[in-house]
């Protein structure tokens, strides 16, 4: 093992080469197939980002409309699916029933279990992106115990997303245009991020051969950790904390900043952007126009601001150059739209999908058959001996 390289998480190694995203930490630059991460925020429509990131560009018209038809074709479960989430508990979280549901579809849809040629596989990535959110919507009607939504097929993707969730018998969710405007920017900002957490899990698994929707399973379960998708549900907990007077944001960010503490100041740093997350300026933006829209005057956003104008004028945040993320802002839009907190990480991961599977993908026709292996070096004892049990005292 002297020739091994020791590269903690592999933090510095290029484990493959892509396509579809690049990134330059160090300038804020996000461009999703060579386009600007800005270039989408003028009717933002996630759909067709996804299909860019899938399939290497943006759709023409004929390529959107069909894939539209096939994501309303496919949008309701089996309906044998839907006795699974009677099994799980209310309190279920709503990611440990995202990705053992996303599992469960490889068992009702077998014939996605090995993919033969571009058009199945797009029939399988339409079968799930339109899943994610039906899955997603019914994990959440479960949790309170209401009625399951049929997706309405006269309705876009984002759209029927809020009807499942919201809509009650008989009484059709209304919504406002900002409010999908900013759902879809939302998404789109989390569609593909290169080789984070999650997507390295996907591609991880599925260099092993497994199925895209075992694979997507996988990812699901990476993005559920609080430094990763899980960071959007924890800002919101210090948000709270700090709305509720158990702290104010000078203490908070204190405390942040003391090592003896495990806190950190939620929804800042990243491994990669060490200047500013081109994300985090979108969805401020984003943040305080949808309120303002909206009429709604939220005490979480005062605090927001007030912990990152403190931050950003604190040597120990500027020297390790740590800014807003994603997660910082994106919470109080999806308070404002109505989702729970229960459900951020849930609203990510569905953005994430496509990245997750535009990876498998380009890793699955990259393919030159081989499983990512890692290598590790080792630290333990040298040699040792078997002690029977009876000797061992
Ligand atoms: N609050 C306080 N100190 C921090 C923070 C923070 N949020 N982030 C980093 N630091 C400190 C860290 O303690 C270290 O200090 P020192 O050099 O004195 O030991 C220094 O900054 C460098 O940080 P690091 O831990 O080496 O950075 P990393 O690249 O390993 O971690 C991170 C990146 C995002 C996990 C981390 O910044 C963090 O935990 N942030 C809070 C959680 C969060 O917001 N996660 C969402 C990330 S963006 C969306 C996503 O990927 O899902």
């Amino acid at each position: 093992s002297g020739l091994i390289t020791f590269d903690p998480g592999l933090g510095n190694t290029g484990s493959c080469q892509s396509d579809i995203t690049f990134i330059e930490g160090d300038l804020g630059i996000l461009r999703y197939r060579g386009i600007p991460l800005e270039q989408f925020q003028d009717n933002p429509n996630f759909v067709e980002v996804a299909l860019a990131l899938i399939f290497g560009e943006l759709p023409n018209q004929e390529q959107y409309a069909q894939f539209s038809a096939s994501l309303t074709k496919n949008a309701n479960l089996d309906e044998d699916m839907k006795h699974h989430f009677a099994g799980f508990p209310r309190s279920a979280p709503p990611m440990a029933v995202l990705s053992a549901m996303i599992s469960t579809l490889s068992c009702f849809h077998p014939e996605f279990l090995e993919l033969e040629d571009e058009t199945q596989f797009a029939r399988a990535a339409a079968r799930l992106i339109s899943k994610v959110r039906t899955l997603a919507a019914y994990a959440y009607r479960r949790s309170l115990g209401l009625p399951y939504n049929y997706p309405d097929p006269s309705l876009p993707y984002v759209s029927n997303f809020l009807h499942m969730m919201f809509s009650e018998p008989y009484k059709q969710y209304s919504m406002e245009e900002e409010v999908l405007t900013a759902l879809n920017l939302i998404l789109i900002l989390h569609a593909d991020h290169e080789q984070n957490c999650s997507t390295s899990t996907v591609r991880m698994v599925g260099s092993s051969g497994a199925n895209l929707f075992a694979s997507c399973a996988a990812g699901v379960s990476a993005l559920w950790g609080p430094l990763h998708g899980g960071a959007n549900m924890a800002v919101i907990d210090m948000l709270e904390a700090i709305h509720q007077g158990n702290m104010t944001p000078e203490a908070y960010v204190a405390l942040a900043k003391d090592k003896d503490s495990s806190v950190k100041l939620m929804g800042f740093g990243h491994r990669v952007y060490r200047n500013f997350d081109p994300r985090a300026t979108i969805l401020r933006d984003v943040c305080e126009k949808l309120l303002n829209k909206l009429g709604i005057n939220d005490p979480l956003l005062e605090i927001a601001k007030k912990l990152e104008e403190i931050a950003l004028s604190d040597s120990y945040f500027i020297e390790r150059k740590l800014y807003p993320n994603v997660d910082f802002y994106s919470g109080i839009i999806l308070r404002a739209i109505g989702i729970p907190t229960s459900m951020f990480t849930v609203i990510f991961a569905i953005g994430r999908l496509p990245g997750w599977i535009a990876h498998w993908y380009e890793q699955h026709s990259q393919n030159d058959g081989k499983i990512w292996r890692p290598r590790q070096v080792y630290t333990g004892l040298n040699e040792g001996r078997f002690i029977p049990r009876s000797e061992r005292g």
